[in-house]
């Protein structure tokens, strides 16, 4: 079973550009590449800051651009996100009976659980003891063999992280995030754990600089492949135009420069 882990798309109202980026084209580019390349993934999974200012006309707009996504999506909040306004447009996404926006869905016996991280007006992540009981009788209903956790926050910064390390250790088996705007591979508490970069700006990570920079790295979402219980993560340029060519072509191989390349048969 394959799926697209795609995050922070900032999408804004009538296309306003963002740090010199139109969110819209980033996301159609993305949504382009995968129903031609990815036709055979089972959905895709955005994690969060799916608007730029939680407006309900930047949740139109997404709405409409989404219209052209070959498959099914899954959606979650991020500190860019307000409640009211998503569940606004997206009546449809699932909300926990406090009304935050948690749900649970399962594809080929692989468990998600999509939890909402957002603590309005702030930028950290929160999971008061609502959404962890709410957690709580998720992971109790679910017998099968292990789940998977969609979160925007990456889970150490989040403020009541320590009950949820309790709650899935031996019972999650990844946790994808966003709101880092570029790939962090790792674990937390022994658990993996995985973000990739925003469709649309990205964030300079230096050790110990507290100012943080923006750039125009290019942007990527992954292709998680999972077979047998076994996790792969790809993370995928789908901004990249340079020259494809065939390994094992003498003459590609001995090209002195991008131009020599022959073209692919
Ligand atoms: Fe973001």
């Amino acid at each position: 079973m394959r799926f697209i882990h795609m995050t922070d798309l900032h999408i804004t109202a009538k296309d306003q550009p963002l740090y010199g980026l139109s969110p819209h084209i980033r996301l159609h580019a993305a949504i382009d590449c995968i129903n031609r390349d990815f036709d055979d993934v089972a959905f895709v999974a955005m994690t969060g800051d799916l608007a730029n200012r939680g407006e309900a006309a930047e949740y139109e707009a997404l709405q409409e651009i989404l219209g052209k996504l070959d498959m099914p999506h899954y959606l979650l909040i991020g500190n860019h996100d307000r409640r009211a306004a998503f569940r606004q447009v997206f009546a449809d996404v699932p909300v926990d009976d406090n009304g935050f926006v948690q749900y649970a869905f399962t594809v080929e016996d692989n468990h998600f659980i999509v939890m909402d991280t957002l603590d309005e007006g702030k930028v950290t992540g929160l999971l008061c003891e609502q959404r962890l009981d709410w957690l709580a009788g998720e992971l109790k209903n679910h017998t099968g063999d292990g789940s998977y956790l969609f979160l925007h926050h990456p889970p150490l910064r989040i403020s009541g992280g320590k009950t949820l390390a309790s709650m899935v250790q031996g019972r999650v088996k990844h946790v994808f995030f966003g709101h880092v705007h570029r790939p962090l591979h790792g674990s937390w508490m022994g658990i993996p754990i995985s973000s990739q970069h925003s469709t649309v700006h990205q964030f300079v990570y230096k050790f110990g600089d507290p100012v943080t920079q923006g750039v125009h790295e290019p942007p990527t979402f992954a292709a998680v492949n999972m077979v047998a219980g076994n996790v792969m993560i790809i993370p995928h340029a789908y901004l990249d135009n340079s020259p494809r060519f065939v390994m094992r072509d003498k003459e590609a191989a001995r090209a002195a420069s991008p131009e020599e390349l022959p073209p692919l048969p």
